[in-house]
């Protein structure tokens, strides 16, 4: 145990309290470590507000929803009355649901760029990788989160895209019909489903999605912010041990965050007074439809942020299989003839080859077309060791580097649109093509990655006063 201090004689009182804390918990302690002595890259530019902001809006939504729970009835015989309630009779109850379901969509814009001022930056390289992730674990709580919280209000949409989902489960290949069985807890998607999503949804997954963000930010405060510059600024440090491009997170930042949550919250009150289902994008309109076992809706679509990934779900069809046995063909083939390997090794490259595309062409395209959905994620997990480039951030990268970036958000901008429209053949043909951009574009990142002119990395960051 450390040692009790005294404060100074004829101290105030707020220090003589502080004093007393500090001896009993390390209060002024963690501000310091976390805040006033954590010292962030002086050349943050408007990108790396959206932590904070993702910080913001999961204390909102936490908030809301305690005061929706206490309307809200998990029943499939009432669930949606208890939302129209909430809505009608409970005093400002529809400003808290409008602000919880605005605040859904908000969580995905924010952690989306959120992610994305990662990859431009190479936030998630050495020695970053547990922050990355971290964050990817939580990215895949965030949608097991909104997926779960949107069967809640019991409306055609919530009921059908649930149906939908879970039956997704049951194309894995032996369990599957269990496993769908086991998620339901019934053969259809009903009150049981109805109580464990909300189980779920208010407990479950807030708790580990809050002890991960805890981690991430410890692990971020352990190695230190990257920079719009990818240059370290530890290298560089003072006689005190200072980095010279290091300025206090706090004031420094806790004024420019400030400043940038007052922007959001502007923004985010005009959706919430104004245009809260945001044309059918924030809450979809047959969501004011009560869920009916026996009417399905005749289009069903996720809510937008989920509809990158249901995009590539659709786009696996048949005929999608048979180019994956050609890619796969095609890789095996080059690595034959130019890989520096054994011939042992070849041998086991040439067998999982074939077995992979035995494999592809046994099993039905809905469970390759899960199998999609589900790596389109986990294979952000692995961008640390995909990425090749022997510079961090995108300034310094070959100029081709940056039209990458920007075919890839397009591309992910394209199959988001395309998973909200009915498929048709150029549709589908569009988000095979986008599908395959997507995961090219990571598979093949060790490669392209390393190729190209790469501008000099300065010693120093830039920074220019304003
Ligand atoms: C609830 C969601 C999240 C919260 C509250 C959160 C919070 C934060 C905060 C406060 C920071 C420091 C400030 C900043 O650099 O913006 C940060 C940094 C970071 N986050 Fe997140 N984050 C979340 C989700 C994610 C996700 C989904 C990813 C990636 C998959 C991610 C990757 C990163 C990385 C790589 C950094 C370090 C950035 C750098 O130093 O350049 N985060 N996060």
């Amino acid at each position: 145990m450390a040692e009790f201090k005294e404060a100074p004689a004829g101290a105030p009182a707020g220090v003589r309290f502080m004093t007393w804390v500090d001896n009993r918990f390390p209060a002024t302690q963690l501000f310091k470590e976390h805040m006033s002595e954590y010292y962030a890259p002086k050349n943050f530019n408007w990108w790396y507000i959206f932590g904070s902001l993702a910080l913001l809006v999961l204390v909102i939504q936490i908030t809301t929803g305690i005061f929706l729970v206490m309307h809200y009835k998990p029943d499939a015989s009432l669930a949606f009355a208890s939302v129209e309630y909430i809505m009608r009779d409970v005093p400002w109850g529809w400003l808290v649901r409008y602000m919880h379901s605005t605040g859904a969509s908000a969580f995905f814009v924010v952690v989306y760029l959120h992610m994305f001022r990662g990859l431009i930056y190479g936030s998630y390289r050495k020695p970053r990788e547990l922050v990355w992730i971290f964050g990817c674990a939580i990215f895949l709580c965030l949608m097991a989160e909104a997926f779960m919280g949107y069967l809640l209000p019991w409306g055609q949409m919530s009921y059908w895209g649930a149906q939908v989902i879970v039956n997704l489960f049951a194309a894995v290949p032996v369990i599957g019909p269990d496993l769908a069985l086991m998620i339901r807890g019934d053969y259809v998607v009903g009150d049981a489903t109805l109580n464990r999503f909300f189980s779920f949804h208010v407990i479950a997954v807030p708790l580990v999605l809050i002890g991960l963000v805890v981690a991430h930010i410890i692990a971020l405060h352990e190695v230190g912010s990257n920079n719009p510059d990818g240059v370290e600024i530890k290298a560089k440090k003072d006689a005190n041990g200072i980095p010279l491009d290091g300025v206090p997170f706090h004031p420094y930042y806790t004024v420019h965050d400030i400043f940038a949550a007052g922007l959001f919250l502007m923004a985010f009150s005009a959706i919430v007074f104004f245009a809260p289902e945001f044309g059918g994008y924030f809450l979809e309109y047959n969501n004011f439809i009560p869920a009916d076992p026996l009417k399905t809706p005749p289009h069903i679509a996720p809510v937008w942020y989920f509809t990158p990934f249901y995009s590539m779900l659709r786009a696996t069809t048949d005929v999608m299989v048979k180019v994956l046995c050609v890619v796969v063909a095609l890789s095996v083939f080059m690595t034959l003839i130019k890989g520096r390997m054994s011939a042992m090794a070849k041998g086991a490259v040439l067998v999982a080859g074939v077995l992979g595309i035995a494999l592809l062409l046994m099993l039905d395209a809905k469970f390759w077309g899960v199998l999609v959905m589900g790596g389109a994620v986990i294979i952000l997990f692995f961008l640390p060791w995909l990425d090749h480039s022997p510079v961090k951030s995108i300034r310094y990268r070959p100029g081709w580097h940056l039209w990458m970036y920007i075919v890839f958000v397009l591309v992910f901008l394209m199959l988001g649109y395309l998973g909200i429209q009915l498929p048709n053949d150029a549709f589908t043909l569009m988000s095979q093509a986008g599908t395959l951009f997507y995961f090219g574009f990571f598979l093949l990142m060790p490669w392209w990655s390393r190729m190209g002119t790469f501008k000099p990395v300065p010693d120093r960051v830039t920074f220019h006063p304003h």
